[in-house]
């Protein structure tokens, strides 16, 4: 029989009029990675404080490597390992004390707690910085000895928000290996990501939630093939044709429109039933007709993008991209 690692059963936490949790359900098995996904404000980071005895719900109940949560949250927090949306690193420590100081908080003793520090610093690639204070490490520094920090113990369990947010594509990359090669050894790890990509990866199991309430789960494999067949990708040549060029496309389609007005792309998942090339012909034809020129076009299998598109009627959000800078704006036209 499969144990589970972490059990969230009917959990709810409102705040004033918001239902930031309204009954979520998820578990996940031993040794296993679930990737919970859903769009901002969805509940991601409220189920983890939840899960990490941070934050008591109104009701509902949790556990953890068979622990109660709300009954005995200092067991739990003693077999665990957190890293947040927001890194929680002390500024006016060095790198390598704050690392010492988890270990100190987890009785490693001295001799261990330092040594395991210095490991941890060469793993992440901050032995160079491991002396300095950590405000002056940039962003992807700081998340990176974050995670660290979450490792020092070596926790059964590893509840991750967005690990990978603001890390550059060499350092993501790195994390990717890092969590396999833990997930190898046998960690349970709950992963929250807005890099769909990063899910498609390292997940066994995904779950969907979206004001509070899981949508969708399932592998990332069952997830796409929900969205059914294949997607066609067209790239329009003038940037003020894209809506028209939408409409168009949704009409071909007979669905939702993934729209980039940044880089002029369109995607749309193509209905059961009728053959991807004939959809596309369609497409094109109305395209000819209304006088928009198309630059590229190709039809291919769903990712886990259209599934969230699909599951949650937006695009996830860019993290990569400044909301200030405008240039980025995804949305959907039906
Ligand atoms: N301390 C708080 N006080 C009031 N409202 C809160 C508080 N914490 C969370 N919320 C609200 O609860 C909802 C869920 O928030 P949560 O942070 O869990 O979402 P999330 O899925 O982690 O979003 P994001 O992708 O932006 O990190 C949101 O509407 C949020 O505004
Ligand atoms: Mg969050």
């Amino acid at each position: 029989m499969t144990t589970m690692a972490v059990v969230a059963d009917s959990l709810v936490k409102t705040y004033g009029e918001v239902k930031a949790l309204d009954g979520l359900h998820l578990e996940i098995a031993e040794g296993t990675v679930l990737g919970l996904l859903g769009p901002n404000g969805a509940g991601k980071t409220t189920c983890v404080r939840v899960l990490t005895t941070l934050l008591q719900p109104d009701s509902g109940r949790a556990q953890v490597l068979g622990i109660d949560v709300l009954r005995e949250p200092r067991r739990v927090r003693e077999r665990i390992g957190v890293s947040g949306q927001y890194a929680a690193v002390d500024e006016y420590l060095t790198g390598f004390e704050n690392l010492d100081m988890v270990g100190r908080l987890y009785h490693l003793g001295r001799k261990p707690s330092a040594a395991r520090a210095r490991e941890l610093l060469e793993q992440f690639r901050l032995e160079d910085a491991a002396n300095r204070p950590v405000k002056t490490y940039s962003g992807g520094m700081r998340r990176r000895l974050d995670l660290a920090g979450a490792l020092v113990a070596r926790p059964q369990v590893l509840f991750l928000d967005e690990p990978t947010t603001g890390l550059d594509p060499r350092s993501r990359t790195e994390m990717w290996a890092t969590l396999a090669d833990l997930v190898a050894g046998g960690t349970t790890v709950l992963l929250t990501t807005q890099y769909l990509e990063e899910a498609d990866r390292l997940a066994d199991s995904i779950v969907v939630v979206d004001r509070g309430r899981v949508i969708a789960e399932g592998t990332p494999d069952q997830l796409k093939s929900q969205v059914g067949g294949e997607v066609i990708e067209m790239v329009i040549a003038e940037p003020g044709r894209v809506r028209e060029a939408a409409e168009a496309l949704g009409q071909a389609c007979r669905g939702r429109v993934g729209v980039d007005e940044h880089t002029r792309k369109l995607s749309a998942p193509v209905d059961g039933g009728r053959p991807a090339a004939a959809v596309l012909v369609d497409a094109l034809r109305r395209l000819d007709e209304a006088g928009v020129s198309v630059m590229d076009v190709g039809v291919r299998r769903p990712t886990l993008d259209d599934v969230f598109l699909e599951l949650t009627g937006h695009a996830a959000e860019s993290p990569a991209a400044s909301p200030s800078a405008g240039s980025l704006e995804e949305e959907v036209v039906r």
